[in-house]
């Protein structure tokens, strides 16, 4: 994201942004956008170059209420300052994968299944059926972040987008004590907010990349990603408009990951298939588009009490395998 510039009066970054060495221009300074056009820009989420760069005329002629080639040409003259295209020399990736955070799950194995835990600059999505346990170790993470890098977080402060009204406090102060940190520091470190529909939770990815800028967010939970958008587009024929707005969604989380070198961890229900005899007749929902876009997948499965089977499947770099640990009254263990 080398050209993931901020706007001129946006609010000071976070560290990890301060350190890309970013050169501040303003939308103002785009040909052809005025202060106004600026606001309503701002006001519609593109702060800053590369979120218009990457943007469609459509949507900042509308945004804007400019034409359609106006808007055009501002997105040019967006690519062409943000540098976007360009390529990255494989030197560079590996600079900025060198400074990947792991967050621990509080279980080993489920850890090292993961390569060393939850990585930051990556989506990583826990599927499996209703009480698998994706709930309890989006609690238990939320929590492990805070914890200094020496023992296992970031140090970091987390949102939560909570979409079926599952987040509990109770169980956040039962984790933290079950770590040994301090229950109410830790839930003051964590920004809660309750998605009423799928719009409203891609909101909240503005929301909170507003709120990345002032706080150390290191981590974003969406829990569930898919309920409302399964639940709102019901028909065959409001597949194709569901696919793209979750591919949206899902792009934006992979954004803030990028400029913020923060984890996004987001929970997945799962749909049976009928047409499977043998194996595991369920599949996650959210098809390609929700498969491609998670970096790390995890599928969940209850197993005997309180134990839970984490298989990865799915994953760049690691191998296929299983972990398994406990949903405890303390939060997650082996
Ligand atoms: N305080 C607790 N002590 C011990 N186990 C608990 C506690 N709270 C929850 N659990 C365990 O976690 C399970 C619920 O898991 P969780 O809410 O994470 O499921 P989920 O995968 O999010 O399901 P859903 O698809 O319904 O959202 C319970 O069935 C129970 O086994
Ligand atoms: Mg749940």
């Amino acid at each position: 994201m080398d050209g993931d510039v901020p706007a001129k009066n946006a609010a000071p970054r976070s560290d990890a942004e301060a350190e890309n060495g970013k050169r501040a221009v303003a939308l103002e300074d785009l040909p052809g956008v005025g202060p106004t056009t600026a606001d309503k820009l701002r006001e519609a989420g593109y702060t800053d170059l590369m979120e218009l760069a990457v943007a469609s005329p459509g949507d900042v002629a509308e945004a804007a209420e400019i034409g359609t080639q106006v808007a055009l040409h501002i997105i040019q003259e967006a690519r062409r300052q943000a540098d976007v295209g360009s390529f990255e020399l494989g030197t560079q990736l590996l600079e900025r994968r060198k400074k990947l955070g792991r967050i621990t799950s509080n279980s080993k194995a489920l850890d090292e299944l993961l390569g060393g835990g939850i990585e930051t600059q990556a989506i990583t999505e826990f599927a499996g059926e209703f009480g698998s346990g994706k709930t309890q170790l989006a609690h238990q993470i939320a929590v492990d972040v805070q914890s200094p890098v020496a023992q296992g977080g970031l140090a970091g402060e987390v949102v939560y987008i909570d979409t079926e009204s599952t987040f509990r406090p109770e169980r956040i102060v039962d984790m933290a004590q079950g770590i040994g940190v301090d229950p109410q520091e830790t839930l003051s470190r964590i920004h809660v907010a309750r998605a009423f529909n799928s719009n409203h939770q891609m909101l909240l990815v503005g929301k909170a990349q507003e709120l990345a800028r002032a706080r150390p967010v290191r981590l974003i939970i969406v829990d569930s990603l898919t309920a409302h958008f399964r639940a709102e587009y019901t028909g065959r024929a409001e597949l194709a408009p569901r696919q793209q707005l979750l591919n949206k969604h899902l792009h934006e989380l992979l954004r803030f990951a990028d400029a913020y070198n923060a984890a996004v961890v987001m929970t997945n229900q799962v749909s049976s298939r009928p047409d499977v005899l043998f194996g595991d007749p369920t599949r996650p929902i959210g098809g390609n588009i929700v498969a491609h876009a998670a970096t790390y997948r995890v599928y969940l499965r209850k197993s005997k009490p309180p134990r839970r089977i984490a298989r990865l499947i799915d994953s760049p770099n690691l191998p296929e395998g299983e972990a398994v640990f406990s949903v405890t009254g303390e939060g997650i263990r082996d």
